[in-house]
């Protein structure tokens, strides 16, 4: 595929301060476009990062029709550029789209408009260990109208990050009993804009209460765990692996989560996908055999979790340092993701 590129006259790259790097604060040279109009898109476009304008009546605005992708690039010690698992991050981007009535992105703009984007900007990609270009694919409806109609016009974008760890200490986890993420149905399992806008208030609410981030349950008895506000969730009761299971459509698909679930179970750990309750977390508390509990995600890696409160409870983990099973799968990633263990996934998508 033919992108024109528009290049910026000087990169700022040189202006990133690679000892500090926050999540999602610095934008890189370039950005991916792409417009979709009449049933085709069209040619896509590299051009400088820049601010875009648009009608106060976009129809994404005031509906929602928007849905977003989170990837990562990474850089090995000789220099070379790889993304983790683009192709996966393409497929449910693909699915969020069909349940948000939103065009089908093909590979040609995704995976290759991504591979030209990350080359272009491959100065862009930290070194440093536990930091990454953080990619951002989203589409939204562009169509000027007022009324409540499904969009034909949309917009593919991709910008890219450079970005250090998302959680810089262990989190604090409160467990949601009277706000809901998903029920069957609805759009749980996709990266929607829509599910964020809907955890802003629960998390503000947390957040006062001292909590990092929410760990939902299920809508009808708040009694099945689902996933954490930024990531999916595991918990080690006794020796046993558990995280939630994807039937019921509530809970996103995680890449990193099912490239957990592969290594633990490649490594002979017991990892069993179900639905858990969080009754059954708090007797594994009490019996003492709450081990450890980690959320999985692009952004957020492995990251550990310290405290859980549940209805006026708070459950404290282990120290972190002594955990046998998140330790280990955050050290396989990483030495997967920097070139320091074999890719026998073939999990790493070559850029240059
Ligand atoms: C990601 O992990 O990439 C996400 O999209 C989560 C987001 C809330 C940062």
């Amino acid at each position: 595929m033919n992108i024109n590129t528009l290049k910026v006259s000087e990169s700022r790259s040189n202006q990133v301060d690679a000892s500090n790097i926050q999540f999602g604060k610095t934008y890189s040279d370039h950005m991916l476009v792409a417009e979709y109009e009449n049933g085709e898109w069209k040619q896509p476009e590299i051009v400088p990062y820049e601010n875009i304008s648009m009608s106060p009546a976009t129809t994404f605005i005031h509906y929602g029709q928007s849905i977003f992708e989170g990837i990562k690039a990474y850089k090995n010690e000789a220099g070379e550029v790889s993304i983790f698992r683009p192709h996966d991050n393409w497929k449910r981007f693909n699915i969020s789209a069909e349940r948000m009535a939103m065009p089908d992105v093909p590979e040609d703009i995704f995976i290759n408009g991504m591979k030209a984007l990350i080359e272009l900007d491959k100065d862009w990609v930290p070194t440093s260990e536990g930091c990454s270009l953080y990619i951002r694919p989203f589409m939204f409806a562009t169509d000027e109208f007022i009324g409540v109609k499904p969009a034909e016009k949309f917009k593919f974008m991709i910008i890219t990050s450079p970005a250090g760890a998302y959680y810089n200490k262990p989190t604090k986890i409160y467990v949601q009993n009277k706000y809901v993420r998903a029920f069957p149905g609805g759009i749980g399992f996709t990266k929607a804009a829509g599910n964020y806008g809907a955890s802003m208030l629960p998390t503000l609410e947390t957040r006062k209460l001292g909590y990092d981030q929410i760990l939902w349950t299920d809508g009808v008895d708040h009694k099945y765990v689902q996933e954490i506000g930024t990531m999916n969730v595991f918990f080690v009761l006794g020796d046993k692996v558990i995280t939630p299971d994807l039937s019921g459509g509530c809970i996103l698909a995680g890449v990193t989560r099912d490239s957990a679930i592969k290594l633990l179970k490649e490594h002979g750990y017991t990892v069993e996908e179900r639905p858990l309750t969080i009754d059954e977390i708090r007797d594994s508390f009490y019996k003492n055999e709450l081990m450890e509990a980690f959320g999985t995600g692009t952004a957020a890696v492995i990251a550990p979790i310290s405290e859980l409160y549940y209805d006026g409870l708070t459950m404290n983990l282990p120290p972190v340092e002594n955990w046998k099973i998140a330790n280990w799968l955050k050290n396989e990633l990483a030495g997967i993701r920097y070139g320091r263990i074999e890719d026998r996934h073939h999990w790493m998508f070559k850029v240059c």
